[in-house]
């Protein structure tokens, strides 16, 4: 009797065990999740890599910062078994807030044959392509995403999301994006962005964080979920360094992040700005976002010049040389000592909620090489009717790790990494698994 009942111990546990191995039960729930970003020379967008579909295809995609969510091209070669459209008035539709789950009217119709992307009684997304000003309509659609786990330090084993949801773009809307890429990845304020669906699919903290490489012969990283975040060659984590500001709600509905930049200061002396733009007016226009649809910070042509302006004054003896656009403030890259955080010119602060909360720009950061003889203010002029009045660009970003912690709704930077003699391209992707 005692044997028997053994016996269906063991039973029972093999069944367990073949169950909860066929059903995916994940053997581990990971703290944080990692992806590469790589900057493309050619047009200086970012971009990463997910694995998508079944079986299973690794997809290009260019990182959007303040994008919505995920789209992919589903007109070419999306083949998938685990392809599922989204149902009119599903759940699905109402969390990604579709544009067709109020009105059941437009509801998508199809009149191909159906196929990725076109499908009867499904909800919509409107897919953007931030980098050539277009939009268009396309289907909710969810399929399996498989993305590396972390520990902080290094690539862990592959987790899956199996019903990550996502939009499908059509193949014209590709157009302005680095070679090969099939998409974008938003990772703006919406409830499906790749943050948002990682955090509420593996219950960890709706926290990400970009760390962009300067080169485009290294990758730099996104984390998602909370530090640690570690890079070579002392795997020093640098979320321990990170300073608070908080983000600001735009009174027009946004998925972009926006600060408060309450003054910009030179040499540690206050450029004279007009302080209207810096705050966002009631129809959402002004205010200061960060992005990494620009490669350069862009600003409204009156603090433009302003700052140009002091920085010129504040170089001093030194005579600028001509222009090179789309850059004003050109000088002979000889004439500055070079330092450990770039050439030795005057430092540019972002002066943010208070005196003492401020984000110092150094010479990698301010200056660009536009060829081996001349380096540029690496600022530039957005016209007098700009939307949003600063928008901090990619090349400003670089080498600095920024944590947007949703929950807590605050961004946190590091300052330059150059300072704790890493970058943002020392993660270190080798795994020994
Ligand atoms: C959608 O429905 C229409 C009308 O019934 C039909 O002609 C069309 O083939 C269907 N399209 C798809 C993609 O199923
Ligand atoms: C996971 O990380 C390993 C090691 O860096 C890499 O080779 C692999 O391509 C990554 N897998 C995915 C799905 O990103
Ligand atoms: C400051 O900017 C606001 C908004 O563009 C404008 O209305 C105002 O005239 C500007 N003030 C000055 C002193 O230029
Ligand atoms: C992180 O994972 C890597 C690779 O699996 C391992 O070598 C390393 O010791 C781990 N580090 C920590 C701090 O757990
Ligand atoms: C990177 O991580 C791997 C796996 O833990 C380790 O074997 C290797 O030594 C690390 N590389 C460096 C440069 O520390």
């Amino acid at each position: 009797m005692a044997s028997s009942s053994y016996h269906h111990l063991i039973l029972f546990l093999l069944f367990f065990h073949l169950i909860s191995h066929c059903f995916g039960a994940p053997s581990f729930r990971p703290k944080a999740l990692v992806l590469p970003v790589s900057k493309d020379p050619t047009t200086l967008q970012y971009a990463t890599r997910l694995t998508q579909r079944t079986p299973p295809v690794s997809v290009p995609l260019i990182l959007h910062l303040g994008g919505q969510f995920l789209w992919v091209d589903c007109d070419k070669a999306y083949v998938s078994s685990t392809y599922r459209p989204a149902r009119c008035n599903s759940a699905q539709c109402s969390l990604a807030n579709s544009n067709s789950n109020s009105n059941s009217n437009s509801c998508g119709t199809c009149n191909s044959p159906p196929s990725p992307g076109c499908n009867n009684n499904t909800c919509g997304l409107i897919p953007e392509n931030p980098f050539i000003n277009t939009a268009t309509g396309g289907e909710l659609a969810s399929d399996v995403i498989g993305v590396n786990s972390t520990n902080g330090s290094n690539p862990g084993p592959i987790v899956t999301v199996p019903n990550f949801l996502f939009s499908c773009g059509p193949t014209f809307l590709l157009k302005g994006l680095a070679n090969k890429a099939q998409g974008i990845a938003g990772l703006g304020r919406t409830k499906i962005s790749l943050p948002s669906q990682f955090s509420s699919t593996f219950s960890f903290a709706k926290t990400f964080a970009i760390c962009l490489s300067s080169s485009s012969n290294s990758n730099g990283v996104v984390f998602f979920g909370d530090g640690p975040y570690r890079f070579l060659p002392r795997n020093n984590d640098v979320s321990s360094n990170l300073i608070y500001t908080p983000l600001i709600k735009n009174p027009e509905p946004s998925s972009e992040y926006f600060i408060k930049v309450n003054a910009i200061k030179v040499n540690d002396k206050e450029v004279p700005l007009n302080k209207t733009l810096l705050s966002i007016d009631s129809q959402g226009k002004g205010g200061t976002k960060f992005s990494t649809v620009n490669p350069y910070t862009v600003m409204h042509t009156s603090s433009y010049n302003a700052l140009t302006k002091f920085f010129v004054k504040e170089v001093g003896d030194v005579a600028t040389v001509k222009a090179m656009a789309p850059f004003e403030v050109c000088y002979d890259a000889k004439s500055f000592s070079s330092t450990r955080v770039g050439p030795g010119v005057p430092t540019i602060d972002i002066v943010l909620q208070n005196e003492e909360v401020v984000w110092r720009i150094f010479g990698a950061n301010s200056m660009v090489a536009v060829n081996d003889d001349v380096i540029c203010l690496g600022f530039v002029d957005g016209g007098d009717n700009t939307r949003t009045s600063i928008v901090i660009g990619g090349y400003q970003l670089e080498n600095n790790l920024l944590q947007f912690d949703l929950a807590k709704s605050r961004v946190g930077f590091t300052g330059s990494l150059l300072f704790s003699q890493t970058t943002c391209a020392n993660f270190n992707f080798s795994s020994d698994a």
